[in-house]
């Protein structure tokens, strides 16, 4: 089963996605735990992440949009199948959704372009589950704000962020099977209860099966 992590910078996703890790290594459950871009099993990722998110490099919107599906596509090839084969649960912290936010419509490149251009790289490997943690960009600034030093996303200015939090209510409405929507202003303890019973129903809905 494949379940991804979506929202804003600042909405709390990697704190939720800890939990709910030592929750499901308790479980036994066997899972791999995994992150876009620039995934921690795979070297080549690690400096990919460092070509995209340095602040000092200037990157065409467009090259942007193929760097982040370059290191999607030897992601799902070296890590994300391999691990579904093996019948693994992989959590993923962001994936094919952030393109089309950020690149579709935070850089205006479109999400029906950027959809395409993952289209060749996922091959119809959509998540079983999406879980979009929801904050406004107002709200998620001040989080941001409060970290530092920032990246070059991060950076990328208020209507960058304000047209991604759209982008992201686009794609719930496009695809309303696969998200599931968390109240991420809630406290944390609250917001991962929250994540953790989505993923305990999907994982049994599939056993159901
Ligand atoms: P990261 O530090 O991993 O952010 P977070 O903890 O919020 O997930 O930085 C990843 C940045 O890259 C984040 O600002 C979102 C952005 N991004 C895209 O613009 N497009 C993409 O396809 C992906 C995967 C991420």
């Amino acid at each position: 089963m494949f379940i991804t992590f979506e929202g804003p910078d600042g909405s709390g996703k990697s704190t939720a996605i800890k939990s709910l890790s030592d929750f499901l290594s308790k479980e036994g459950i066997d899972f791999l735990l995994t992150r876009e871009p620039g995934n921690p099993h795979n070297q080549a990722s690690k400096k990919i992440r460092e070509i995209i998110l340095n602040n000092n490099h200037k990157i065409p919107d467009m090259t942007e949009a193929f760097l982040y599906a370059a290191d999607r596509k030897m992601h799902l090839d070296t890590v994300i199948l391999p691990a579904l084969s093996e019948g693994k649960v992989v959590l993923c912290d962001r994936f094919v959704d952030s393109s089309m936010a950020y690149q579709g419509e935070g850089r205006k490149l479109g999400i029906d372009t950027v959809r395409k251009i993952n289209e060749i790289v996922i091959e119809g490997k959509y998540p079983d589950l999406t879980i979009f943690f929801d904050i406004s960009p107002e709200q998620s600034k001040i989080r941001v704000d409060d970290r530092a030093p920032k990246d070059r996303l991060e950076l990328a200015g208020e209507d960058f962020h304000q047209r991604v939090y759209q982008g992201y209510l686009k794609l719930i409405k496009m695809f309303p099977k696969r998200f599931k929507v968390v109240d991420a202003t809630k406290s944390r303890k609250e917001v991962f209860e929250d994540v953790k019973n989505l993923v305990v129903d999907k994982i049994e809905s599939l056993k159901e099966k």
